[in-house]
């Protein structure tokens, strides 16, 4: 089978381009490297280094489509923060790649687009654990991005030609996770930290707490999510580990030495409803952040 991978250069694209290779698909990545490494790359794979944002280059992007099956689409400015200090560049980029890929994919008869949502539509819930059906309540321009590229990806299920879903990430960790600069998650700045022989910094009270879902288990739901034969009509599913862990546990778990820093906006508590995607996709988490913490540490030597 043929496959497009958007974003298939960052952290959780590149473990898709990995699985479906070693299934020996042909893979064709689409990436502007914004955030994307050339040591993610898989040298078995396709990479055609373009801005999907950019409406100019549609005809290409139809072109590298052609006879392919599917598309998953990862491709996107990944930062909560970021998106608050430059929301303009966050909105063009990611709604307008989104609506960008959607359009080819339609134009070049692909069958299914699975799209990367994102847990944050869910916002400052009081609801926990969070269901597909709770009320959406995005506070960042990211979440409101992510949320609205579910609503296209549902639209073109409806009235283009082509099948969509949508998988609601719950913060992914896994190896090749970025550990240091602004796009570093909690546990890679925590790994950083510890590194540099500092003290692992937590914002606010560290009660916070989040539901951690493990790389290769987000990958599974992909390839679930672009065969199931219950899915394809925009359906909105979350991807999540069904526990949580507050940051103060995760500290814990790295171990060693910690202080306290200003607390920054953020939802209180993240955990995932996932008996839809039991349901839809026949997918559950295999892998437990705990026992995956103690082997990181011992990868980088921390
Ligand atoms: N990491 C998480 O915890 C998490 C949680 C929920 C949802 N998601 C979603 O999963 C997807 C992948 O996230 P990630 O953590 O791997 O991020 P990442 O930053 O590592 O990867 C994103 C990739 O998209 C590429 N990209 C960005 N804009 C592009 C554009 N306009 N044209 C072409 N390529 C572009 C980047 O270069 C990068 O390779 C994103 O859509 C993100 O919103 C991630």
């Amino acid at each position: 089978m043929k496959y497009i991978v958007t974003g298939g250069a960052g952290f959780i694209g590149s473990h898709v381009v990995d699985s479906l290779i070693d299934d020996n698909h042909d893979v064709h990545v689409i990436d502007n490297f914004s955030t994307g490494k050339k040591e993610n790359c898989n040298n078995r794979a396709v990479y055609h280094e373009l801005d999907l944002a950019d409406f100019s280059i549609s005809n290409n992007i139809v072109e590298i489509m052609h006879d392919a099956d599917g598309v998953f689409h990862l491709a996107a400015l990944a930062r909560v923060q970021q998106s608050i200090e430059n929301p303009v560049k966050y909105e063009t980029n990611n709604t307008f790649g989104t609506l960008n890929i959607l359009k080819c994919a339609s134009d070049a008869n692909v069958r299914r687009l699975v799209y990367s949502a994102s847990s944050s539509v869910y916002g400052n819930t009081e609801t926990i654990p969070c269901k597909e059906t709770d009320q959406i309540n995005p506070i960042s321009p990211y979440a409101i991005q992510k949320y609205y590229g579910e609503v296209q990806a549902k639209m073109f299920s409806e009235i283009f030609n082509i099948q969509t879903v949508s998988l609601r990430y719950f913060n992914a960790y896994g190896e090749r996770q970025n550990i240091d600069g602004a796009y570093a998650t909690v546990l890679g700045i925590f790994a950083h930290q510890k590194l540099n022989n500092n003290p692992m910094t937590i914002r606010g009270d560290g009660g916070q707490k989040r539901d951690f879902t493990y790389v290769g288990d987000i990958v599974r739901a992909n390839r679930l999510a672009m065969l199931s034969e219950k899915v394809g009509f925009g359906e909105a599913i979350n991807i999540g580990s069904g526990q949580n862990f507050s940051i103060n546990q995760i500290a814990e778990l790295l171990g060693g030495e910690s202080i306290y820093v200003d607390p920054v906006v953020e939802p209180r508590e993240s955990l995932a409803s996932i008996a839809k995607a039991k349901d839809l996709l026949d997918w559950e988490p295999k892998q437990k952040i705990e026992d995956w913490i103690p082997k990181y540490k011992k990868d980088l030597g921390i």
